[in-house]
């Protein structure tokens, strides 16, 4: 088999395993001028087994170093998903008084599916760990499903906090060396969406709309795959109080919220320690659905991530909703190709004729005037298949309509068309679309909302076009780079 054939799905720009099984993004942490992703790894299979963490780091979010594995199963068990923070201040007492990473995961054992959360530290930048010798510093007998610590430094108590996902809530703990937790509080019974286990908790403060004397506290939780839901595993936000023990939901977090529309973004959570002056929080999901994620059409490696996203709170409809932009660091990869305003339809698609691209990004804005009944761009398309991602004037929803957008046949799931609502009065319509190898991300209102979504066209689909449903004419400015 050629190494092409092997590799046509391969993502150009998003992160994806060297080899082998990949699942949620683990230990996010910045430190020493280097993004640590660690992730769900299973180094010798294609599917969710033995899990590790695999490794990797950047220095820009976009292009990363493979490392050896990090974390492997030992007597404790599996290592599932956690996260990892600096420890500034040697709170733990590794580090001799300097700073130094530690890791805090879950041990899962294969045989009584015990779960457990331990700890482990590196002295050399996450090259290698060593497992503190009182593993695990937490368990319980309450709960089967008790996994994914996610922990950060709480400044107004001066203490570390755990969130950690129990079962269908999630318990805070709070520790002053992270090895000895106390509980704190649980949270999640009778709010929110209960269609599967929670899993993979992440807690942080933002400024809402940028002032930072309102800071409010954004809590996420991914929701495991269930038989009966339709959209497999996905991913909820609230936003509230938090005061270092409780989380106390806002008015608008009686109503669920979703983090993205598509099918593909899971597990994500965000980097801890990213310096004061960058100021950012970065967050990066798992680009696949645990309902098909074992069956998807790639050979020698399983699993890539979205494209890191800057989060931010803004106010939008007289709430504070979850903002979510890809980096900015992804523009330096940017190669400009078209930038057009116009009205008439056929002009723009003779232009977009042209540009027989596997990846790129497309940055539109259009004025959906009256008679217009949807509209939008044809992706990767050939005479057999196309992704078509737009808007709905009579649904007021953005979508993307993967039902032929190549091999689609590995399960019955697959196949679909996804969509979400905007608030009706919009004026402009803008459209962000980051089109990889094996991928669809679409922004849209300004990144209130998201839909990522895999696709698995022919490396031949090269095709793009515009269509305009109901009228020859849309007031259009659009610019387009290749990545
Ligand atoms: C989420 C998850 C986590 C778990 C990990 C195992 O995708 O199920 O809850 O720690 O994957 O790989």
């Amino acid at each position: 088999m050629s190494i092409l054939k092997v590799e046509k799905y391969r993502p150009k720009f998003h992160f994806s395993p060297a080899a082998e099984w990949m699942n949620d993004p683990n230990g996010l942490v910045y430190f020493n001028e280097e993004y640590h992703l660690f992730y769900q790894h299973h180094p010798y299979g294609m599917e969710m087994g033995a899990m590790h963490w695999g490794h990797a780091v950047s220095r820009d979010l976009m292009t990363w170093e493979h490392l050896p594995v990090a974390l492997a199963p030992d007597e404790n068990g599996m290592i599932f998903s956690g996260s990892a923070v600096v420890d500034w201040n040697d709170t733990t007492g590794f580090f001799g008084g300097k700073p130094g990473l530690v890791a805090i995961f879950t041990h899962h054992n294969g045989l009584t599916l015990n779960q457990t959360q331990s700890i482990a530290y590196s002295h050399d930048s996450g090259r290698t760990w060593i497992k503190y010798e009182g593993n695990p510093v937490i368990s319980s007998d309450k709960y089967d499903d008790f996994r994914d610590p996610k922990v950060f430094w709480h400044e107004e108590t001066k203490r570390w906090v755990m969130v950690l996902a129990c079962g269908q809530t999630v318990c805070f703990y709070h520790s002053t060396n992270l090895k000895e937790w106390t509980f704190s509080s649980e949270f999640g019974k009778g709010i929110g969406s209960h269609d599967g286990v929670w899993e993979c908790p992440d807690l942080f403060a933002l400024p809402v709309d940028g002032d930072k004397t309102k800071l409010k506290w954004v809590f996420l939780v991914s929701i495991g795959n269930e038989p009966d839901i339709k959209e497999g595993s996905r991913t909820q936000y609230f936003t509230g109080h938090f005061d270092g023990r409780t989380f106390m939901p806002d008015e608008a977090s009686q109503t669920i919220r979703w983090l993205d529309y598509g099918r593909d973004n899971y597990a994500g959570v965000s980097w801890s320690d990213i310096p004061e002056e960058d100021g950012r929080r970065i967050y990066i999901g798992w680009m696949s659905n645990w309902r098909y994620a074992s069956t998807t059409p790639t050979k020698s490696w399983r699993g890539a991530m979205t494209i890191p996203r800057e989060l931010t709170l803004e106010s939008r409809n007289g709430e504070a909703a979850l903002i979510q932009r890809p980096v900015l660091e992804l523009e330096k990869f940017r190669t400009p190709l078209l930038e057009v305003e116009g009205e008439a339809v056929n002009e723009l698609n003779l232009l977009l004729k042209d540009q027989q691209l596997v990846t790129y990004e497309i940055v539109a804005e259009f004025e959906p005037v009256q008679g217009i009944d949807s509209f939008g761009f044809k992706l990767r398309t050939s005479q057999q298949e196309e992704t078509v991602a737009g808007y709905s004037v009579k649904e007021s929803a953005v979508f993307v309509d993967r039902t032929r957008s190549g091999v689609v046949d590995f399960h019955e799931h697959f196949p679909g068309k996804h969509q979400a609502v905007l608030p009706p009065d919009l004026q402009y319509l803008q459209l962000r679309l980051i089109v990889d190898r094996s991928s669809v991300e679409l922004f849209a209102g300004d990144g209130l909302v998201a839909i990522t979504d895999l696709i698995y066209p022919s490396p031949s689909s090269l095709g793009l076009s515009f269509f305009c449903n109901g009228k020859n004419e849309i007031p259009y400015k659009v610019k387009m780079y290749k990545l």
